[in-house]
């Protein structure tokens, strides 16, 4: 197959930190303290761990392998990847599935960046007022259009978390376009080690909180042992630990949080070289994403929660949703916060700078298909992406009463697609390319041995483990969902944009198929001709 685009990272260094930004985002600093603070704090971390080693790391290894294997034979897409993988032409359909989750995911990941984007500009030019809890669910609840659907748009585009957000997508179109090193290998180089120093700011300023408000068992230790101590946390350790919802929201969480099963590492993996160290490269950008939310984001967020409000407040009914933590909750800590105004903006910028290098990995593989499979340049690919991105973007920001048409394609894609192609992927890897075959392609190039234990776990442990957690998870969430769809007009049409995107990309891989085809005709004729 003749290779269409040479660009590759340029240097370790840039692919770790592109995949370590593309794992580092929300994920960390909003989703896991949500998590981890609803799911009993300590007790949420045993299950977290646990499938950090029977399904991240495998995962991790798989997405890596594939993509690698794929790029060095000339394809950067998803579709591409899959075939070129299993050899196998309708493959390629399944592969276009890890094109449509991430460009779903874009369209509301991007109008949550917006709003890190808008909170860091608020306390920049000291518009957060002052105010008690109600007055800061109050400012979220308008700021996101929470009340009703449309309500941003009152103004015509004259909306300050509009404006933020249409920012948010032209800073990522603009990085996009500018490709793969230029664009997405720059941003991470600077903006992972500046959201790195902004949070090891913040993380000394919680840790030497002492006990500012003077209530026993509420300083900064008994927050950390909130977190860390499983006898600190008591009866609750031992209620969530033995939660079947617990296993689940970790497992969830660990494929959020590191871009598994979406096609984002696949994609990066895909213009590595053949003698890189991926095995280096993958842990190291896995590791650094599970310091930076067990560690750093759960420091900085847990126990400044813990200190301020105490562990009474740190109940599911008052972090209903991932949002809550980080929106409602943290203003009201900067608030009391000595200096709160520079720690509120450090935090949201941070969080920004991180949304960006996770989104811009979001989008890449929607470029990297539409290039390959239409044969179109950079410009024409970011122009399509663009439009269906802005289209699911605004789709988002329009219907945000009660966050319907976020929650939805949220619980689809993050929650039920991702573990049907995970589910593949892994199968692929185990089974279908073959696992010493896998092992070896992985280890071309690196100094590390994987330990063969991981054969076992990759062929048996987690397909199991994922199908267990899958069923659990639609057993126990599905009822609820479907019956959303029937009763909820924003449901339907957040759904009908689903498929709507999953017709585009099958009818875009059906062209690319066509292409191929044609090509390997070409080259098998040409070297018949040549013998
Ligand atoms: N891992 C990112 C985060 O933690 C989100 C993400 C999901 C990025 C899927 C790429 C693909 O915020």
């Amino acid at each position: 197959m003749k290779k269409l685009h040479q660009e590759n990272w340029t240097s370790q260094l840039g692919v770790i930190l592109a995949v370590a930004g593309s794992a580092i985002g929300l994920g960390n600093f909003l989703r896991f303290p949500g998590q981890a603070a609803i799911y009993g704090g300590c007790a949420f971390l045993i299950p977290y761990f646990i499938a950090f080693f029977l399904l991240g790391i495998p995962m991790v290894w798989a997405e890596w392998m594939l993509g690698r294997y794929s790029g060095i034979r000339g394809y950067h897409s998803m579709p591409g990847v899959y075939r070129c993988v299993t050899g196998k032409r309708r493959m390629a359909y399944i592969g276009s599935l890890c094109v449509t989750l991430p460009t779903i995911i874009a369209t509301f990941y991007i109008f949550v960046e917006g709003w890190c984007l808008m909170y860091a500009l608020r306390y920049l030019f000291g518009w957060m007022e002052q105010g008690s809890d109600v007055h800061f669910t109050k400012l979220f609840i308008e700021s996101v259009g929470l009340e009703g659907n449309g309500v941003l748009f009152q103004h015509g585009l004259l909306n300050f978390n509009l404006l933020c957000m249409l920012f948010c997508l032209l800073f990522n179109y603009f990085l996009i376009y500018r490709g793969i090193v230029k664009g997405i290998e720059w941003f991470c180089m600077w903006a992972l080690p500046a959201l790195l120093v902004c949070s090891l700011i913040i993380v000394i300023r919680v840790l030497t909180l002492g006990n500012p408000t003077g209530i026993e068992g509420q300083s900064v230790m008994d927050g950390i042992n909130y977190l860390w101590n499983p006898v600190q946390s008591g009866s609750i350790f031992w209620e969530s630990l033995l939660n079947p919802e617990t296993w689940l929201a970790a497992a969830g969480q660990v494929f959020f949080s590191l871009s598994l099963g979406f096609g984002a590492v696949c994609t990066y993996a895909t213009y590595t070289r053949r003698d890189d160290d991926i095995i280096f490269s993958s842990l190291s950008a896995a590791a650094g994403n599970v310091v930076c939310e067990t560690v750093i984001a759960a420091v900085m967020v847990i126990p400044a929660a813990y200190v301020f409000l105490g562990a009474a407040f740190l109940t599911p009914e008052n972090l209903s949703s991932s949002f809550t933590i980080g929106f409602q909750v943290l203003p009201e800590v900067f608030n009391q916060m000595p200096m709160g105004r520079i720690f509120g903006f450090m935090f949201f910028f941070l969080l920004f700078l991180a949304a960006v290098t996770s989104s811009i990995s979001i989008l890449q593989p929607e470029i990297a298909f539409l290039e390959e499979s239409l044969q179109i340049g950079r410009k024409s690919s970011v122009t399509i992406t663009g439009l269906i991105t802005a289209l699911g973007a605004f789709f988002t920001a329009y219907f945000t009463k009660n966050m319907a048409a976020l929650d939805t394609m949220d619980f689809w894609v993050c929650n039920v697609f991702v573990f049907i192609i995970a589910g593949i992927q892994i199968i692929i890897v185990g089974w279908g390319f073959g696992i010493d075959a896998g092992i070896a392609e992985l280890e071309q190039g690196s100094k590390y041995r994987i330990p063969s234990i991981f054969r076992f776990i990759i062929k048996y442990v987690s397909p199991v483990y994922l199908l267990v957690v899958f069923v659990a998870w639609l057993y126990q969430k599905s009822p609820e969902q479907i019956s959303k769809i029937s009763q909820n007009t924003v449901v339907q049409l957040s759904l009908g944009f689903i498929v709507f995107i999953t017709i585009f990309n099958f009818l875009i891989t059906l062209q690319a198929l066509t292409r191929w085809e044609k090509q390997e005709s070409l080259d098998s004729n040409t070297a018949n001709g040549e013998l």
